[in-house]
């Protein structure tokens, strides 16, 4: 298991224990995070899932493939150098800890 802390855009938090292989959308779709839409279930296809990666943790959350590299320009909050799309990080030990920022909008 590894923690993971969702930070919403109004400064509330919620920490979840994820399991080791899931992904950091699908950790927060099952506890009920609040402001991950997934509307696609993680089919790297939606990009309402795109959340602010704390920059510690942002060479530990593996490279940004092609697809998801177009959806995060067409993501409606502001792209910044740590943007990913939740669904395409998967949950390792490594990343116990790991907090992610969620924008204040979703496609
Ligand atoms: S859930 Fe659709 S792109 Fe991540």
């Amino acid at each position: 298991m590894a923690k993971v802390i969702y930070v919403g855009s109004a400064g509330d938090e919620y920490a979840v224990e994820a399991a080791v292989g899931d992904t950091v959308m699908g950790a927060a779709v099952r506890n009920g995070v609040p402001g991950i839409v997934a509307e696609c279930g993680g089919n790297c296809s939606c990009a309402t899932c795109h959340v602010w990666v704390d920059p510690q943790f942002a060479d530990r959350t593996g490279p940004v493939q092609e697809m998801e590299e177009d959806l995060l320009d067409m993501a409606v909050s502001e792209r910044r150098a740590t943007s990913r799309l939740a669904c395409q990080i998967r949950i390792t030990e490594e990343l116990d800890g790991l907090t992610v920022e969620i924008p204040p909008e979703q496609p």
